[in-house]
């Protein structure tokens, strides 16, 4: 990964398409392209986390981040801290379970 770079995955698997999870990944793509012109986020889909029944999942790593129940209104809050201020949203964070966040870290920590 790039010096400075931060990834963002959102969930693109069954569970989180339902909930709209493709649509979520395309604005947050263009909110990103407004505020984040240098690219200092990249954006990335992820096949699943595991933690389906609290998608929709958006991840921020390596700031090992976890937001949940992700939705299109609770965008503008998660780029102001992708863009902003850097706090996270803390109300989507901690929802889905312990064992689900540490696989998750274990695997991007990885590579994966
Ligand atoms: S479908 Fe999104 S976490 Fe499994």
């Amino acid at each position: 990964m790039e010096q400075g770079k931060r990834l963002v995955y959102v969930c693109e698997g069954g569970d989180c398409s339902e909930k709209g999870s493709m649509e979520l990944h395309g604005e947050l793509k263009t909110m990103l392209a407004q505020q984040d012109p240098e690219g200092r986020n990249k954006l990335r889909r992820y096949p699943c986390f595991g933690g389906c029944e609290v998608g929709i999942n958006v991840v921020v790593f390596p700031d090992r981040v976890f937001y949940s129940k992700v939705k299109k209104a609770d965008l503008p809050e998660i780029v102001a801290h992708l863009c902003g201020d850097g706090a996270p949203v803390e109300r989507l964070k901690g929802i889905v379970p312990k064992d689900v966040e540490q696989i998750t870290w274990s695997l991007l920590d990885t590579g994966f």
